[in-house]
């Protein structure tokens, strides 16, 4: 690739791998930690990120530099006013009411703790792709440091001007953002909501014009090889699903972070209706709901968590037979072997979220899985880009629950013709075809 930088230089809050015992067997949760990991296979990679303790790791093809955060400014920072007052605000959810300024200064302190260790560690004509609403200030502060390769990436929507103008810190934001000179979003409607946020906030060094110029909308893919021709590994869970099927019980599955955004509940509530309106699937369809643990530590995932468990328990003894367990609720983060089995085992997937700025596991289910049939949230922004078997709003019972019926129905000629118009969407967008739109190229 001409000009392609040598080494391609991340930064992230989350690290890409646990650095535990098992030596970095252990990919951490999350679709971008996923999706660029992935990268390493075709690029050298050096990413800067926050962990307990301060170190550098070096596994294949990929450096990676931990940088220490106290507990308790981690509390402010990440908890706090990353996840309770931007994360739900930019997904159209406020949780805070007072929205304190000692997060707001330990995410300010944070931000600049990376920017000095980046600026340590590689020179200034190097490229550089910054990940995230934890780090929105880090461009700026690059910038400042006369760094002028600056990509930023934000992950999740970015919601409509109005709303945001209630968060205090929204001008420092998209400041900070606008330092760099490559900015990118998921979706179009995301990319004009920021650029229509910017008017009048952003100074006169990062002009407006200059800045329509350097925002695009390009959406985050996947390695589409790697789900296509895997092999699975022998595992007990795969052996588990196989023995459901044989028993002619269809598998409708779903898999996703512990988040209030992923529409858990609402999806629980539409199969449970679903399985009152139609007893004749009774005994005849489970819902496999796996959940992998996320910021527990924040208190609103402690009590989506308690929702979620008293909801499986209420429909499980209510409906479950001598033979039958309507809800497989497994609450652990799976290996990327059982994820694989998953994908393969199940006749359907639910990617129902209530808002999602993209959404991944939509791309792995349909590329593992030739026959995959899909029931997608109209507000997973993917669904800007992909159709599926059945969109829905989550939130409408009747009609979530009509699109579960319908698939369990459908005909093998619709099944594959939808599928393999995805793929084709999910092979041409991968995860190659974003680096290459994000990365800003070496003179
Ligand atoms: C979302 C965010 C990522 C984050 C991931 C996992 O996808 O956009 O930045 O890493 O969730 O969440 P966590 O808080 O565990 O990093």
């Amino acid at each position: 690739m001409k000009n392609f930088p040598e080494r391609i230089n991340i930064a992230s809050y989350r690290c890409p791998f646990k650095a535990n015992k098992d030596k970095f067997s252990e990919l951490n949760t999350g679709g971008l930690v996923g999706g660029l990991s992935s990268l390493r296979k075709n690029h050298r990679i050096n990413w800067f990120c926050f962990d307990s303790e301060e170190g550098v790791d070096e596994i294949t093809n990929m450096t990676i530099h931990r940088i220490s955060i106290d507990r308790e400014k981690n509390k402010l920072y990440y908890g706090e006013f990353c996840n309770n007052y931007l994360w739900p605000i930019f997904h159209y959810l406020r949780k805070a009411d007072i929205f304190r300024v000692e997060p707001w200064l330990s995410y300010r302190e944070s931000n600049i703790k990376m920017v000095n260790k980046i600026s340590n560690e590689i020179e200034s004509r190097e490229s550089i792709l910054v990940n995230d609403y934890h780090l929105s200030l880090v461009p700026g502060e690059l910038n400042e440091k006369g760094f002028e390769k600056i990509s930023f990436f934000w992950h999740i929507p970015w919601v409509s001007p109005e709303y945001l103008q209630m968060f205090p810190w929204i001008k420092e934001i998209v400041s900070g953002i606008s330092g760099a000179q490559k900015i990118g979003f998921h979706l179009p409607s995301y990319k004009n909501n920021f650029l229509e946020t910017s008017k009048g906030m952003i100074s006169q060094k990062y002009s407006y014009q200059t800045l329509e110029r350097r925002v695009v909308a390009i959406p985050l893919g996947i390695d589409y090889s790697e789900y296509e021709n895997v092999e699975i590994r022998k595992n007990k869970f795969d052996e588990e699903l196989k023995r459901i099927k044989l028993k002619g019980i269809k598998i409708i599955s779903s898999l996703s972070r512990l988040d209030y955004t992923k529409g858990i509940l609402q999806k629980l509530e539409a199969f449970r209706h679903f399985l009152i309106n139609n007893p004749k699937f009774n005994g005849k369809v489970v819902l496999v709901l796996v959940v992998s643990p996320s910021r527990e530590e924040v208190n609103e995932y402690k009590w989506y968590k308690e929702s979620i468990d008293k909801l499986v328990g209420n429909m499980n003894s209510m409906l479950r037979t001598p033979e039958w367990t309507p809800v497989i609720y497994i609450y652990r983060k799976i290996t990327q072997s059982e994820v694989f089995s998953l994908y393969r085992n199940s006749d359907a997937f639910l990617v129902t979220p209530i808002m999602d700025g993209l959404n991944l596991v939509a791309e792995e289910y349909i590329s593992s899985n030739r026959n995959g049939l899909l029931i997608l949230s109209k507000f997973a922004g993917i669904s800007h880009y992909i159709e599926a078997t059945e969109k829905v709003n989550p939130f409408n019972l009747e009609e979530f629950s009509t699109a579960i019926r319908n698939i369990l129905e459908i005909s093998d000629e619709i099944k594959v013709d939808r599928a393999s118009k995805m793929r084709e969407f999910i092979r041409k967008y991968d995860i190659n075809n974003w680096i290459n739109g994000m990365i800003l190229k070496e003179s």
